[in-house]
């Protein structure tokens, strides 16, 4: 590695769903210092999410302010990144006009219909990598347009979350291509937005923000943010990257084989790639990674941390994950032919289908509440087992899993998913999330590391190593050929009920 003998710190600003995570480190890696704060979410109405952006900036002031005064080193740069596909829509005067809508977000079903219809399927899919799907960002905007045209016609410009704080601390209206992909609006190969895209949906050019590689110093942080803030005026502020593409570079996911499986609220699988790998059908995420002229592809299972809490606040409010995992490790390995489809919020991968319903399949008299919880967390891992084979699929190889999120803390998690892969499943020494990674791109944005690829050679792996248990693995194997088949069976029944709801 190149380090710059510099003194100092790399400061990493995460907007995620539940709250800001600021963290600090120093130039070898080491997590010096990190605070988070939380704020609220918003469902209005089912299937709705969204939150106020001026309760992001409030929050990252307090954890910017906690961490400068608490970390002892001078900041060399700051990296941002968050929470992806939400929309921010600005006023003239780059006022929020309405609260922003979240990545989880349902309601644009109609206006992906439209954008399908306009710019058709296998274009959409050629330029962006992409289908239409209701969580990203283009189609919040046409429903702006819809649903409330007074808003609508005060549109100035419309912002990614981590680039509305970027704008309250900098003053640029800027974003990274990583978080770019994901409003449809890319054109993935180019690494610009797609005039072809915008023209189609009528979308101006300048509602956009200016496009940079996620190390790129996008602009300095201003006096009046450092007075709010603790941070130094004149502090560079790096592109960064959407939360998946960061963690992958704080997890040393930058090259092709090694690949990510992380369980947190939901799951994701995910891949670099040296060129775009696009699926036909749309059912991997193709996108720009925030390593510059790099690429990945990411499955992502809607509910999978979800889905556990999900059942413990039904059958055992209270107990925390630890008791959930012991009461899973009583039922065997298959649960006693249980499957659990986590389609709790709609899913993504593989079957892109918000009107998805959960199910448990297979039950019997036997069945005690630890088989119903095997199964619930078992059918998380048939979940991300289908985005590893679809990965595999592209071809993009896949020799080396490292599990990450909170999941990667629970033997039980890391076990299902080295006898579902059957594969080793590795861990790294710091497991630090999206902040780490956007301080690692602020590291070369300031010349602390000469590239992304150094700055992940920091990253270490832990000692302990998951290792598949071959009988597991076999019979995980047949029963995910029937998890694989059951979408397509009930598929019918689920959209029914969904219209009955
Ligand atoms: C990725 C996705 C989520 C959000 C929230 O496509 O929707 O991972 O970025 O973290």
């Amino acid at each position: 590695m190149t380090a710059n003998p510099r003194e100092g710190s790399l400061l990493g600003l995460d907007i995620g769903t539940s709250g800001a995570r600021a963290i600090a480190i120093d130039l070898a890696g080491n997590v010096l210092v990190a605070a988070t704060e939380e704020y609220p979410l918003a469902t209005p109405r089912p299937g709705w999410t969204e939150q106020e952006p001026e309760d992001w900036w409030a929050a990252s002031q307090a954890v910017l302010r906690r961490v400068v005064s608490e970390c002892g080193q001078p900041p060399l740069a700051l990296g941002l990144t968050g929470q992806m596909h939400g929309a921010v829509f600005l006023d003239e005067s780059d006022h929020v006009i309405r609260p922003a809508l979240l990545w989880n977000d349902q309601r644009t079903h109609r206006q992906c219909q439209e954008i399908t219809d306009k710019v058709g399927m296998q274009r959409l899919v050629e330029i962006t990598g992409n289908p239409a799907l209701t969580g990203f960002q283009a189609p919040k905007i046409l429903w702006l347009r819809d649903e409330e045209p007074a808003a609508f016609s005060r549109l100035h410009r419309v912002l990614l979350p981590k680039d509305y704080v970027r704008l309250r601390l900098t003053g640029e209206h800027a974003t990274d291509v990583s978080d770019a992909s994901g409003t449809l609006l890319l054109d993935l190969r180019r690494r610009q937005w797609s005039e072809e895209v915008l023209d189609a949906l009528e979308i101006p050019r300048d509602w956009l923000p200016v496009m940079h590689e996620g190390p790129d110093v996008t602009g300095a942080v201003t006096a009046s943010a450092a007075k709010l803030t603790g941070l130094p005026p004149g502090l560079a502020v790096a592109a960064g990257g959407g939360d998946n593409a960061a963690a992958a570079v704080g997890n040393g996911i930058v090259r092709p084989g090694v690949v990510s499986s992380s369980v947190g609220t939901s799951g994701v699988v995910f891949a670099h790639s040296d060129e775009p790998m696009v699926d036909p059908r749309g059912r991997l995420h193709s996108f720009c990674h925030a390593v510059p002229g790099a690429y990945h592809v990411m499955g992502v299972t809607l509910a999978a941390g979800a889905a556990l809490r999900w059942w413990r606040d039904i059958v055992s409010p209270g107990s925390d994950f630890e008791a959930m995992a012991s009461l899973a490790a009583h039922a065997p390995a298959g649960s006693g032919g249980l499957l659990f489809l986590p389609y709790l919020s709609g899913e993504r991968t593989p079957v892109l289908d918000p009107s998805a319903r959960g199910a448990f399949v297979g039950l019997n008299m036997t069945h005690t509440l630890a088989h119903l919880t095997r199964a619930v967390m078992e059918g998380v891992v048939h979940s991300l087992k289908q985005c590893v084979d679809l990965i595999a699929g592209l071809p993009l190889p896949v020799t080396e899993i490292r599990a990450t999120g909170g999941g990667a803390r629970s033997a039980i998690w890391r076990q299902l998913q080295s006898d579902m892969f059957g594969m080793p499943v590795f861990r790294n020494t710091v497991d630090e999330g999206p902040a780490f990674g956007a301080a690692l791109l602020a590291g070369v944005a300031c010349r602390a590391y000469a590239s992304v690829s150094d700055a992940t050679a920091l990253v270490q792996l832990r000692a302990d190593v998951t290792r598949p248990d071959t009988d597991v693995s076999g019979l995980y194997q047949q029963q995910h050929e029937v998890y694989a088949s059951l979408y397509e069976s009930t598929a019918g029944a689920m959209h029914r009920l969904s219209a009955l709801d």
